[in-house]
């Protein structure tokens, strides 16, 4: 689609004016990120900028920081201290607006209770917790202590929380009685008692009471959150860290069954997510800010958590549905905090699309400047809706690319810099400092047109540092596909003016209503079930969800189709991995279409799922001929039936 489609003229620079300070910042990119380094405040600076070790980056070692500080502490010194950090909207209506300065409390007190349980530099810490205040607070006072947070999305069951609390042998579990979604309680204590039965690392549990409803609470293990926070100190000095000294670990699903957690460190990432959303959201002292991602995904990381309140933003942190009671919630909450910025994903977008323009109309959304989208590609309808009907034809979308790897946005239009002209669905193009680039099959420069993969070519601040407790799989994912670059795992095209259009995955990871989940973890997940034998997993694609899941199962000797069982294997999926990871078909099969060396021919699947021809051309991940995949499909479309 082209740019002539847009309705209205947008303050646009020339391309080649953007293109000026771009290359500038990749001939000269250790300059280029020192600059911006100079920008955070450090209590050590560093003693170079990168030790490149190809494939592992340690950004501006020697330099010493610490996130809680850049993020809290450095806003007390000036007016901003009075400013609203947080404002918090529970789904029942109940609101919190915490100033710096209540933030700056409630972290001390919570570092300092921390300290007491013997919480130390290094040590990890799980939080596992609805989207309230103490979210953000315990990331923020963990990390002024030096321990390493790990939160785990609360929308994931309590066997998914188990692997992740074990890989990292967290303490310390932080989480709360329960959360409210579509105005039902969610217990969430009751998931983490169930995971603590085989999480032998964790000593002690923090318990926010939000909901108030009865829970367990086991004596010398369990506390309560406001009760631990009412002895301890006010005051707790920042820890100086390391640069290279991990800020978190969050898992992410990636091609095999295991998830991967991926380490963060402290110095590049700030520096990095600092600079990218000056540049992108041109965040302005008067900046309100609303990023609808829960904080269990990257994008709350960074997008709700460290780069706003670095900033001095306020944001708004929103508990729950994003249409409950009414489908105008999302827009009541923007008219009535007069958000400025607001950041979300294609899917939503298309969810309130279906519930039509009425809804937004209701309500006054005159103060938004900038709308940005993340998670998955956005459908040119889905932008063009969003520009109008959101944006009243006046705010830029910022469509960012990004991934749980890159840390911080990697692609994207950046109107703090100054606005290349928008096409709807492309993320037009690399922010200052990120080398991307598009090859195909060899590693060669893709043909301007033509989709190939989107590989990043030299090292950037906000990278993660390597796979916890497992770099040879980081060097394996990650730097063996083409050498010396960057793998994404994604397809992309760059078009005759060099703009960028991603075009989804392309290895086995699904997308589901943004959330990312590999469909191995899956395919582990139904087997674990009795009466399965083998099982494939699919994305089809979904009008508004951009993918949902299929799933094809072999059952066990004895089992016997039937309704009852598919809804016990839904049962199962949602128990095991999370509601997320709810299917939204289910067959049954004799056998599943197989390459000579057994590799499952996922093409012929989803075009059967799809409704669709299989096509004639043979991608790279089908290491099938064309005749073979036709003979499977063909003889699948009988079995299906
Ligand atoms: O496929 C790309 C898609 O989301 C993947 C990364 O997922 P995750 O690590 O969960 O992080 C999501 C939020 C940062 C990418 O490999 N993706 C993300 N943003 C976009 C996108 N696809 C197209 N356009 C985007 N703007």
């Amino acid at each position: 689609m082209q740019s002539e489609s847009l309705p209205i003229e947008l303050k646009y620079w020339p391309i080649k004016r953007y293109m000026d300070i771009y290359r500038h910042s990749i001939d000269e990119m250790e300059e280029f990120w020192e600059n911006e380094a100079r920008k955070l405040e450090w209590f050590r600076t560093w003693d170079r900028v990168l030790d490149w070790d190809p494939p592992f980056a340690k950004w501006f070692p020697g330099g010493m920081l610490n996130a809680s500080y850049l993020c809290v502490d450095r806003h007390l010194k000036n007016w901003r201290r009075n400013k609203v950090a947080i404002y918090w909207e529970g789904e029942n209506g109940e609101e919190r607006a915490l100033s710096y300065s209540q933030l700056y409390r409630e972290v001390n007190q919570l570092a300092s209770a921390l300290k007491k349980l013997g919480v130390k530099d290094g040590d990890r810490v799980a939080l596992y917790l609805p989207m309230i205040p103490e979210l953000p607070i315990a990331m923020l006072a963990t990390a002024r202590i030096g321990a390493i947070h790990t939160v785990i999305f609360s929308g994931f069951s309590s066997m998914a929380l188990a692997d992740r609390v074990n890989d990292t042998e967290a303490k310390v579990i932080i989480t709360a009685d329960g959360g409210y979604r579509r105005g039902k309680i969610i217990r969430l204590k009751e998931i983490v008692d169930e995971a603590l039965k085989k999480t032998p690392s964790v000593e002690k549990v923090i318990v926010v009471k939000r909901t108030g409803h009865e829970i367990n609470m086991q004596e010398g293990r369990d506390i309560w959150y406001h009760e631990i926070i009412r002895d301890a100190e006010t005051e707790v000095p920042p820890l100086p860290i390391e640069s290279t000294h991990p800020l978190y670990i969050l898992y992410t699903s990636g091609t095999t069954g295991k998830p991967k957690g991926i380490v963060h460190s402290t110095g590049g990432y700030l520096v990095f997510i600092h600079s990218m959303y000056k540049w992108v959201f041109d965040i302005q002292e008067e900046s309100v800010y609303w990023c609808t991602a829960d904080v269990g995904w990257v994008t709350g990381h960074s997008s709700i958590v460290y780069a706003p309140l670095m900033h001095g933003a306020s944001i708004v942190v929103y508990e729950g549905a994003p249409d409950y009671p009414k489908p105008d919630r999302w827009w009541e909450i923007i008219e009535k905090y007069k958000v400025t910025i607001f950041y979300t994903s294609p899917t939503a977008i298309r969810m309130f699309m279906k519930y039509g323009e009425e809804w937004p109309k209701k309500h006054d959304l005159s103060s938004l400047t900038i709308l940005g989208s993340v998670g998955e590609p956005i459908n040119p309808e889905a932008w063009l809706w969003y520009f109008k009907h959101i944006g009243g034809e006046r705010c830029p979308i910022v469509d960012t690319w990004w991934q749980t790897e890159t840390g911080g946005i990697m692609i994207s239009p950046a109107p703090g810099i100054g606005l290349v002209p928008l096409k709807p669905g492309s993320a037009t193009f690399p922010l200052p400092g990120i080398d991307a680039d598009v090859v195909d099959e060899k590693g060669n420069p893709a043909t301007p047109g033509v989709r190939g993969y989107l590989v990043i070519k030299k090292p950037w601040p906000g990278m993660l540092m390597t796979l916890y407790k497992d770099p040879e799989r980081y060097k394996q994912t990650y730097w063996s596909r083409f050498p010396n670059m960057y793998y994404t795992g994604d397809y992309c095209m760059k078009d005759e003016e060099g703009y960028f259009w991603l075009l989804g995955r392309a290895d086995e990871v699904l997308k589901i209503a943004g959330h990312r989940l590999g469909t191995t973890e899956l395919e582990s997940s139904v087997v674990s079930h009795p009466a399965i034998a083998e099982a494939a997993v699919i994305g089809k694609p979904h009008e508004i969800k951009g993918e949902t899941i299929v799933v094809f199962a072999i059952l066990r000797e004895g089992y016997s189709p039937s309704d009852e069982l598919k809804k016990e294997l839904r049962g199962h999926l949602r128990k095991t991995v999370g509601p997320v990871a709810t299917p939204e078909e289910i067959y049954f099969v004799s056998k599943l279409p197989k390459t000579r060396s057994g590799k499952i021919m996922r093409r012929v699947l989803k075009a059967l799922a799809s409704g669709k021809p299989v096509g004639d051309t043979t991608t790279l991940e089908d290491e099938a001929s064309v005749e073979e995949i036709k003979r499977a499909y063909e003889e699948f479309k009988k079995i299906i039936k």
